[in-house]
């Protein structure tokens, strides 16, 4: 049996903040311009607290001015909304970024389409979305998981995806809806599945390029994959694992890695694969929306 390649999503991640990186010093440099990157948390969600703080990190590590506003869990809506509409007015910021889940008094929709369309680097606000649904994807900030899984997709089929059949496993907002989008404007010919599909296995052997963004520890098995296809696994799942008779926690990702790779001609891992990516293309698109501010194009 073959093996196909592990793509390595950290690798790709650290070359693109390289370039970033060096792009960021030149529009200070040209420009005296430094892209803002804000990033508002509201309470103490665990994995939200590690999310935040990677995105700082990366955020200063390519040379951006960097805010974080950490906001206790019973701000108000009415405040987080304040601090949204102050930070679309502040020059020095170019990028909003509200971590979600917001706790459950606040409206999270009321507080994202808050956000202006240009700088919604989350690509979450219905001008944003509406364009990458009407295959504006020049033009659109596209939600940053979905685009860092494309340009994995382009490494390995290149960009047209004429003749391909792609299959996205889950239609949420922030995934699998806006990784369609992009697949289709590529010409992939794309079925989105979800959890009333009938025949999953037999819908996901005809995929060329699967994409699994649906929260299940490993449930796409390695025998659903078609021999030679491309696998993107955006899933990360906190599983309970014993070892050497103790118990400890460790990420996996919605694919069996390891079935997969026996038939794929490449999958991502979970962790060091869909991860980075999406932390750099939220970079990237601080970087397009600090130059679209002062007219300067891609
Ligand atoms: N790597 C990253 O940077 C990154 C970013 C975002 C998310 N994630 C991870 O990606 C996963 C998905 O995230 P999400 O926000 O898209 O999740 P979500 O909003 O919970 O959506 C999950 C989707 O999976 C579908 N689904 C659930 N059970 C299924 C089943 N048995 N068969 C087929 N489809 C099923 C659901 O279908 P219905 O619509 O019918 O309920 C839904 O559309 C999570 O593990 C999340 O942690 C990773």
């Amino acid at each position: 049996m073959t093996h196909g390649a592990r793509i390595d999503g950290k690798a790709k991640a650290a070359e693109l903040a390289t370039r970033i990186s060096s792009a960021t010093g030149a529009l200070k440099e040209q420009h005296g311009l430094q892209p803002g990157l804000a990033v508002v948390i509201v309470g103490e969600d665990p994995a939200s607290q590690v999310y935040v703080r990677n995105k700082k990190r990366t955020a200063e590590s390519c040379g951006f001015h960097s805010v974080q506003h950490s906001l206790p869990a019973d701000t108000s809506e009415a405040d987080v909304l304040a601090m949204v509409e102050a930070l679309n007015r502040d020059p020095a910021i170019h990028g909003i970024l509200v971590q979600l889940p917001l706790p459950d008094h606040i409206d999270e929709q009321r507080v994202t389409q808050a956000i202006l369309p240009e700088k919604d680097v989350d690509g979450f606000h219905y001008i944003n979305i509406g364009k990458l649904a009407a295959g504006d994807t020049a033009d659109a900030f596209v939600p940053c998981t979905p685009a860092g899984c494309m340009l994995m997709i382009e490494d390995q089929v290149g960009k047209d995806l004429s003749g391909k059949r792609a299959v996205v496993v889950g239609r949420s907002n922030i995934v699998g809806k806006p990784m369609a989008s992009l697949l289709l404007a590529a010409n992939a010919t794309v079925t989105i599945a979800h959890s009333r599909t009938e025949d999953l296995p037999g819908l996901c052997r005809e995929a060329d390029i699967l994409v699994a963004a649906v929260g299940r520890p490993e449930m796409i098995r390695g025998d659903w994959v078609k021999p030679g296809a491309v696998v993107i696994d955006v899933g990360i799942n906190r599983v309970e694992v014993t070892e050497g008779g103790e118990s400890r926690s460790r990420l996996t990702g919605d694919v069996d890695f390891d079935g997969a790779l026996a038939r794929a001609s490449a999958v991502t891992p979970v962790p060091g694969g869909v991860g980075p990516m999406t932390i750099i293309m939220l970079m990237s698109n601080t970087l397009r929306a600090a130059k679209l501010s002062a007219g300067i194009g891609d």
